[in-house]
């Protein structure tokens, strides 16, 4: 399966992304994991990334665009994989096409997580994530058992600097302006699937993996981590 998720900013991408690839063994590559790596691990791609997400801005597409290539021309990726968090715009989502043309694989589908602005921004204030493995936690909806230390791996958890009111604003802007129309774009090509991303996590994760089986080839039966 070739799988794409979209949903504004704490729509839960990333919360379902894990999920999600684990049911259908794929990997899941997420464009803000792969930049966050690069901003704690002090690289150049990172520093550059840095200015733009404090900001709420995307990353200049030419840059993502070649960091996701060189992702998708890894082996894990050869028999499918699921995109967090790309494309973002509708540029991005042409060179994606580009990238399917070359290798011969079309898209499956597009997954949209559909939440209203008032939750997200409850999600977003609440998130935690930890710094070793990257799970993300929420103080309320989802708190890990000892505060500020991750359940699955004894792990540091932390507030991401794009989680302040001020930027999250402006991420919704951005998301508005460049990402929503991508959802139409997808949409008029017939490749979209929306699901209500309200409701326990587990809840999204089922009628998430309902609304994705008929698309995959060859549906592994793991079973969700928990
Ligand atoms: P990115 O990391 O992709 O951020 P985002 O799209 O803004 O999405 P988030 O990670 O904020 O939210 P999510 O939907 O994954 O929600 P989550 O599962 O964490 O991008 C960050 C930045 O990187 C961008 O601003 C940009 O600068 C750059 N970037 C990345 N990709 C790019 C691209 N393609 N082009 C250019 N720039 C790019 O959930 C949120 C919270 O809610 C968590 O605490 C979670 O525990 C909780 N939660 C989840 N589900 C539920 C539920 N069902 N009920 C209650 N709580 C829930
Ligand atoms: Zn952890």
């Amino acid at each position: 399966m070739r799988l794409v998720l979209v949903g504004p900013p704490g729509a839960g991408k990333g919360t379902q992304a894990e999920f999600i690839a684990a049911h259908f063994g794929i990997p899941k590559i997420s464009t803000g994991d792969i930049f966050r790596a690069n901003v704690s691990g002090g690289t150049d791609l990172g520093r550059l990334a840095k200015k733009y997400m404090d900001a709420g801005d995307l990353v200049p597409d030419e840059v993502t665009n070649a960091m996701v290539r060189d992702r998708l021309s890894q082996d894990d990726a050869v028999d499918g994989f699921l995109l967090d968090g790309f494309p973002r715009n509708v540029a991005q989502a042409g060179e994606l096409n580009g990238i399917l043309d070359e290798i011969g694989s079309p898209l499956s589908v597009v997954l949209d997580l559909e939440v209203d602005f008032d939750e997200v921004v409850k999600r977003l204030s609440g998130r935690r994530t930890c710094k070793k493995c990257g799970h993300v936690w929420h103080l309320e909806y989802d708190p890990p058992s000892s505060p500020g230390v991750c359940d699955k791996c004894g792990g540091e958890l932390y507030q991401r600097d794009d989680d302040h009111p001020d930027t999250v604003r402006h991420r919704l802007d951005v998301y508005a302006r460049q990402t929503a129309p991508l959802i139409d774009f997808y949409r008029s090509s017939d490749q979209l699937v929306a699901i209500d991303a309200l409701g326990a996590v587990e809840d999204v994760t089922e009628r998430a993996i309902e609304a994705l089986t008929p698309f995959a080839d060859d549906a592994v039966a793991d079973e969700p981590a928990s």
